[in-house]
């Protein structure tokens, strides 16, 4: 059962979502505990991460009991590379925060082996404490994290080949699409179902019908994010447009 929360527009999503890991982390941090976060790139979280940067300064919400994991990498970018999504992070929130470096994990796109790599990453997630909070954008194909269509509600993290259509539309952020790695490694479904909290966010007209499918379709490895429907605590916030068609 997926829960929806209609936000007026980007900025009040971004508000109520950051307030909400605000509260979590203090509560956590009260008991002594980390928050363990699934963190997601591309377009539609960076108001969140601006908000979390405000909270940071202004408010003094603190992030050195904080421990992420970000759902996936392109495969063949290396940390300092301008589009990897290690430098997402640092550009649009690591490094405006007080986040111990070492807390901080994000698959290698440059690993010599991949699935011993994923598998690390797996084991680092369990070491944790599990995910938290898990954070999710979603794609125009249904994919979460990078789980292209087929994804099995029992996948893993692991390397993964990039659907065309999401090549495209990440194009935008490398200028030509000739320069979009064709591959990426992804934390799993599984991996993503297992964390205790899942936020996905959808804004704009341009996902109103995967957001109807990934809620309304019987849940299939040819729509992943309805794998979601089988998660306890998911809730979608979309302003209207992502809303429009349910
Ligand atoms: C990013 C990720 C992807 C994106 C999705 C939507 O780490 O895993 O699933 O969330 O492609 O991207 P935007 O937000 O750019 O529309």
């Amino acid at each position: 059962m997926i829960a929806t929360r209609l936000h007026p527009d980007k900025q009040a999503a971004a508000q109520a979502i950051a307030r909400e890991i605000a509260d979590l982390i203090e509560i956590r941090s009260k008991s002594g505990k980390p928050t363990v976060l699934g963190l997601a790139t591309g377009s539609t979280p960076l108001p969140l991460y601006g908000e979390l940067i405000r909270l940071h300064r202004e408010e003094k919400l603190s992030f050195r009991a904080v421990i992420t994991f970000n759902l996936d990498e392109y495969e063949g970018l290396g940390p300092t590379h301008p589009q990897s999504y290690r430098s997402f992070m640092e550009e649009n929130l690591f490094r405006h925060l007080d986040i111990p470096k070492a807390n901080i994990h994000i698959p290698d796109g440059l690993t010599s082996d991949a699935a011993k790599h994923c598998a690390d990453y797996e084991a680092a997630i369990h070491a944790a404490g599990g995910i938290d909070l898990q954070l999710l954008g979603i794609g125009r194909t249904g994919h979460i994290g990078f789980n292209e269509p087929p994804s099995a509600a029992d996948s893993r993290t692991r390397r993964v080949h990039l659907d065309e259509l999401t090549r495209r539309d990440n194009s935008a952020f490398f200028g030509d699409l000739a320069q979009v790695p064709h591959g990426a490694l992804t934390m799993g479904v599984a991996t993503i179902l297992e964390a205790r909290r899942v936020e996905l966010i959808a804004f704009g007209e341009a996902k109103a019908d995967i957001v109807r499918r990934a809620m309304k379709e019987t849940p299939s490895a040819g729509c992943p994010a309805t794998w979601l429907q089988q998660h306890p605590r998911c809730t979608f916030h979309l302003d209207a447009a992502a809303a429009k068609a349910l």
